[in-house]
């Protein structure tokens, strides 16, 4: 297995010479570590006054990046060139934040060293704990969480300034351990019971599911299965590349933002169920089914139906025309969770593990590629752990949190990035003059 992280090569394949409207000019290609090829288009416009329209960016590579492969069409997802399927068996969550954050696997001193980082930061400062009663009980964690990482900022505004690596890792793991207590303290607030202290002798997860679970008369103990489920989870969902809110990390970034407004940014794009939101969708759409005792046949010819505007939540991808790789580890892990949970059958996973059968021998879902993504099983296993289900988007956003850590300082640390600002093929008036209000 090659191992090489490789720049993208510019010398070996030929340009592409295109001539538009008699304009020539030479577009260099691109080469990725894997044998992606990409024309380099940045002086398009120069040449030859033209520029590309590609509506959803379906065609355009935003930026090179060492961090995460995906191969959409075999299913395939690495971070930092290591499988999946590894990572899920044999990392911790910490571990691979380190993975994607500096490239390598960390030593054992390192690790430990950025688990007394989690550690050290974990609390909140009163004012920001304060700012919990501010938000109605009814309030979206998704809407919180959001707010409350850019409130960070304020509290401790060292995290601005990135002079050095030692500051980076504090500011990375002050992120990382605080998204996780003010999840915790969002849902605290939520259902009314007061906000849990971080017990700091115990790992990410198993903290998290303290601070979730433990009442002041009554400490929670987790599980090693759950803790390990939850893991996993958070390993899956760590980075995926380009996708819409790593994209919006990038694109605040850009602009110079601080990690905090960068990452703040993120969790809004996440929040979508289009996006990260799709995980609480499907527990939604399996609910409604249930519920209304839908015959699943009739379910898929109402996703099928263009006037219903229904999609199968869950299923799809822009990138995976094949299984994705994370939907298939966690396929195998919510029966494993469910059974060590005491659930002999759980309707949600029956009922799903059916739909995908249903439409996976349809041929509006096989012609599309449509096979379920992450999103499908996940939630499942997340409602067996008793996380509830607004706070789904949020657990995805903790788990993403490295991802989009690594690709803030991937950028920042590269001298040649520049801010992001697409154009646009104006299709509005052509020039007209203004009309005096009582002309109108
Ligand atoms: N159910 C029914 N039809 C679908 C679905 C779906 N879930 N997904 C795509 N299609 C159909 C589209 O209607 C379209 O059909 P057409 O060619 O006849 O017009 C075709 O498949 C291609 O779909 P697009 O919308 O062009 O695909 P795109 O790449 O833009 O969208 C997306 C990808 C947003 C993930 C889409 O598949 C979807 O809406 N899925 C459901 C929501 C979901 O699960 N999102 C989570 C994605 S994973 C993540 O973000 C972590």
């Amino acid at each position: 297995m090659s191992t090489s992280t490789a720049s993208p090569s510019t010398n070996s394949p030929k340009p592409i010479h295109v001539d538009i409207a008699g304009k020539a000019i030479d577009l260099p290609v691109v080469v990725g570590s894997e044998n992606e090829h990409a024309i380099d288009i940045s002086h398009l416009r120069s040449a030859t006054g033209y520029i590309t329209l590609d509506d959803g960016f379906g065609n355009t590579g935003s930026c090179s990046s060492a961090i995460t492969y995906i191969d959409g069409e075999a299913g395939i997802l690495r971070y930092r060139g290591i499988p999946i399927e590894q990572l899920a068996e044999h990392s911790t969550f910490t571990e691979t934040a380190l993975l994607l954050m500096y490239g390598e696997l960390p030593t054992k001193e390192k690790l430990n060293k950025f688990r007394g980082l989690l550690i050290q930061h974990e609390m909140l400062h009163e004012g920001l704990r304060q700012m919990f009663d501010g938000f109605p009980a009814s309030g979206h964690p998704m809407a919180i969480l959001s707010a409350m990482i850019n409130a960070v900022s304020c509290y401790h505004p060292d995290v601005m300034q990135m002079e050095d690596d030692a500051t980076f890792k504090s500011a990375a793991a002050r992120l990382m351990s605080k998204v996780r207590t003010i999840a915790a303290a969002a849902y605290k607030t939520s259902i009314g019971h007061p906000i849990v202290y971080p017990r700091p002798e115990l790992p990410y997860c198993a903290n998290f599911l303290h601070m979730m679970y433990s009442l002041p008369n009554q400490p929670y103990e987790p599980d090693p299965d759950i803790v390990r489920a939850l893991d996993l989870i958070l390993i899956l969902h760590a980075d995926h590349e380009q996708n819409c809110s790593t994209s919006t990390v990038r694109m605040v970034g850009s602009s110079g933002a601080n990690l905090f407004a960068s990452c703040a940014a993120g969790v809004c794009a996440l929040w979508g169920p289009l996006h990260g939101g799709a995980n609480a969708a499907v527990i939604s759409m399996l609910k409604y089914i249930i519920d209304n005792k839908i015959d699943l046949k009739d379910y898929i010819a109402k996703v099928k139906d263009k006037d219903s505007h229904i999609r199968l939540m869950g299923f799809g991808h822009r990138v995976y025309k094949n299984y994705d790789p994370r939907a298939k580890i966690l396929k195998g892990q919510a029966d494993k969770v469910l059974k060590k949970l005491g659930v002999a059958h759980d309707p949600m996973l029956e009922l799903a593990q059916r739909l995908e059968e249903v439409a996976l021998s349809d041929s509006y879902f096989v012609d599309r590629h449509l096979y379920p993504n992450v999103d499908f099983y996940s939630g499942i296993i997340m409602r067996a752990l008793g996380i509830p289900v607004e706070m789904f988007t949020v657990m995805f956003s903790i788990g993403r949190m490295p991802g989009w850590i690594a690709h803030w300082k991937e950028q920042h640390d590269d001298a040649n990035s520049r801010i992001f600002r697409p154009r646009q093929v104006y299709t509005g008036h052509t020039l007209r003059d203004y009309v005096p209000m009582d002309n109108r």
